[in-house]
């Protein structure tokens, strides 16, 4: 058995791929988790609901790739604070590489590199991002167009909220235990990484994991916030109406295209 993983932190991010699992799936709890098994389309697919925050993702990663499941591959999607000039709410951010923006163990390593890893970032799998991307430019394509072939999320949805033409980006997205909902403290981590897209609780964990475990790993993040005071509002809005249609838009899009 070789089945794709697909975790989010949220029970707000999962339901829509949850909704779309085929009749006769099976679920399982692990280490206080619950795990979805079953089909989205003729994929073998198990969904997996994390949590928050870093320790609650690398739990939920070893669990998954520990054994049992027979993942041959993994995709964490979410939502996402904005830091990149350009990277605005509604937008869709792969991320090329992560690093734990909270991790310093100073002056003993480097800041940011995670002790005995001899590295600070973390890269993706460049197959697996390459066709998120590919699934994600086809989504956004679809409701620029709105032609109908990203019927699980349409442009009048996003321009109801305000949202403008969304947009596709790639590269750095950091992880870090904290919910960035000031703009000092982006402004900060803007500072310390010009490059930097986005900012999340989870992937980096992940990361890590996938790289002990040898499996290929990627990250697709939806912009729900610009990671600022008003962070918490933006947020809760977004994941509510928008975050898991595009994740069911994205995944399935990528599943159909063979990635797995
Ligand atoms: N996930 C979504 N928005 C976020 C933010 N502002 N900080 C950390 N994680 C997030």
């Amino acid at each position: 058995m070789s089945r794709i993983a697909i975790v989010s932190a949220m029970a707000e991010e999962l339901q829509g791929l949850k909704a779309q699992l085929s009749d006769g799936h099976t679920t399982t709890t692990r280490a206080g988790r619950t795990f979805w098994i079953g089909r989205l389309g003729p994929h073998e697919v198990v969904l997996a609901l994390s949590g928050i925050g870093k320790v609650a993702a690398a739990t939920t990663a070893a669990v998954l790739l520990g054994g049992g499941f027979g993942i041959r591959g993994l995709v964490f999607t979410g939502v996402a604070g904005g830091l990149g000039r350009g990277v605005r709410v509604g937008d869709i951010v792969v991320a090329g590489e992560l690093v734990q923006h909270d991790m310093d163990a100073s002056p003993l390593f480097p800041r940011h590199e995670v002790p005995l890893y001899g590295l600070s970032h973390f890269p993706t799998d460049a197959t697996l991002s390459a066709r998120l991307q590919a699934a994600a430019g086809q989504v956004l394509a679809g409701l620029a167009a709105d032609d109908g072939t990203a019927p699980v999320l349409r442009a009048a949805d996003l321009s109801t909220l305000g949202l403008a033409t969304p947009r596709l980006h790639h590269g750095l997205v950091l992880t870090g235990d904290r919910f960035v909902a000031t703009a000092l403290e982006s402004r900060r981590l803007r500072k310390t990484f010009p490059e930097a897209l986005a900012v999340e609780m989870e992937g980096a964990a992940v990361a890590q994991v996938c790289r002990d475990f040898k499996r290929p790993f990627a990250v697709l993040r939806v912009v729900s916030d610009r990671a600022d005071d008003a962070a918490h509002l933006d947020f809760t809005r977004f994941i509510q109406e928008v975050a898991s249609r595009y994740t069911v838009a994205v995944v399935r899009a990528m599943l159909a295209a063979e990635v797995v």
